[in-house]
């Protein structure tokens, strides 16, 4: 489906981007073109990366690093 009508950017095209590397909204974004005119199409956009691409690696210490009060338990 169409995410971005200014730009023709479709679910798919974000997809291939995400999978060769853009792992931001940002990156997308600059590779793509997506939401750079009328903006109507960033919230879509963002969801559709945010749901694709993997966590930043500082998100994921934070996932796999135990609370310490559950390290020793
Ligand atoms: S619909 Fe994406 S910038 Fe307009």
């Amino acid at each position: 489906m169409y995410v971005c009508l200014c730009k023709g950017v479709t679910d798919k095209a974000i997809a291939s981007a995400v999978a060769a590397g853009a792992c931001s909204f940002s990156a997308v974004q600059e590779t793509l073109g997506v939401s750079t005119q009328c903006g109507s199409c960033e919230g879509l956009a963002r969801a559709i990366v945010a749901e694709l691409a993997p966590l930043p690696s500082s998100q994921f210490y934070e996932l796999a690093t135990p609370p310490a009060a559950l390290a020793y338990a």
